[in-house]
């Protein structure tokens, strides 16, 4: 399993990659340079296309998730005007989904997924998170987590504060690399997004979509994942370019949240939500640290 390690590039270092090979491209000048800034943004002229992900129009697709009440009426059943109007009503969703992506908790760098457990802060960020969810007094229906360590063990203690809303583990939502970055950080070969990016993909179809329409009560789900997965399902649901992915950083244990109403509007309302943490509790940027202000 590939690890996290595309997360661990700073900011920084990633915009003075960015200016040297500015910078070298204006050097070499001619199809070289052309040769070299295709080389330089990742991307090249046989890289397989992606077909597993759309690319972003600009505009909205109300249909993102195939579930447009129309979409789902067998066009050659419909009869008369009447019947048409019942089977669209009957196709249409009533409620809407709130939706928290809660990243794991701070964990133990380890070859191997068993022993990325919590840290003791992890531990503590992950009851912090769980409180919080806890005194939102929300009728939770669900908690749906990553089937990695960390994550089990993030929806355990989240799992405390909430003893009766059921859990699943899920090995759709585990860690990935889910698609090239842009822009390009630290380079991964192909296969790292060709494997992974189909996995992540379904896990956001599976996931992330307006209510079926026998639901007919609001509803508020927990899913505990990654990282990298928060950060694809939020470019997704947005329709904003999934590559974008890597331009948000998340805390540990934050909060995501994003409602998608019934007519397939979706909205980001909460992004690496942690302000219920005190600072010191706060990891999980690249090249976060807290510093004491003095005035
Ligand atoms: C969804 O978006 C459309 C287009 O902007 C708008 O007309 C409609 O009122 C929105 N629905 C909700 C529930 O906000």
């Amino acid at each position: 399993m590939p690890g996290s390690a595309l997360c661990s590039v700073s900011g920084r270092r990633c915009l003075v990659i960015d200016m040297f090979l500015r910078r070298a491209v204006i050097v070499v000048g001619g199809s070289a340079a052309a040769l070299f800034a295709s080389v330089a943004v990742g991307k090249r002229d046989n890289d397989p296309v992606l077909p597993w992900t759309p690319i972003p129009t600009g505009s909205w697709n109300s249909n993102w998730d195939c579930r447009e009440p129309a979409s789902l009426i067998d066009p050659s059943k419909q009869k008369d005007l009447n019947e048409w109007e019942s089977l669209l009503q009957k196709h249409t969703a009533k409620a809407d989904r709130h939706i928290f992506l809660i990243r794991h908790g701070q964990y133990n760098k380890a070859d191997h997924d068993h022993d990325r457990t919590l840290t003791e802060k992890g531990r503590e960020q992950a009851k912090l998170t769980g409180k919080r969810l806890k005194s939102l007094d929300l009728q939770f229906k669900s908690i749906v987590y990553s089937s990695l360590t960390r994550t089990t063990e993030t929806a355990e203690i989240i799992s405390r504060r909430l003893p009766d809303v059921g859990n699943t583990p899920s090995s759709l939502l585990h860690e990935g690399h889910p698609i090239r970055p842009v822009p390009e950080c630290e380079w991964q070969p192909e296969h790292y997004y060709f494997q992974a990016g189909p996995r992540i993909e379904a896990a956001f179809r599976k996931y992330i979509h307006r209510a079926e329409p026998e639901q007919t009560k609001d509803s508020y789900e927990i899913i505990v994942c990654h990282d990298n997965v928060i950060r694809y399902f939020v470019c997704r649901a947005l329709q904003i370019p999934p590559d974008a992915w890597f331009r948000f950083e998340l805390y540990h244990g934050s909060i995501s949240k994003l409602v998608i109403y019934a007519d397939g509007n979706v909205s980001l309302q909460m992004l690496g939500e942690a302000g219920y943490m005190p600072p010191d509790k706060l990891t999980g940027l690249p090249v976060f640290q807290v510093t004491t202000v003095s005035l």
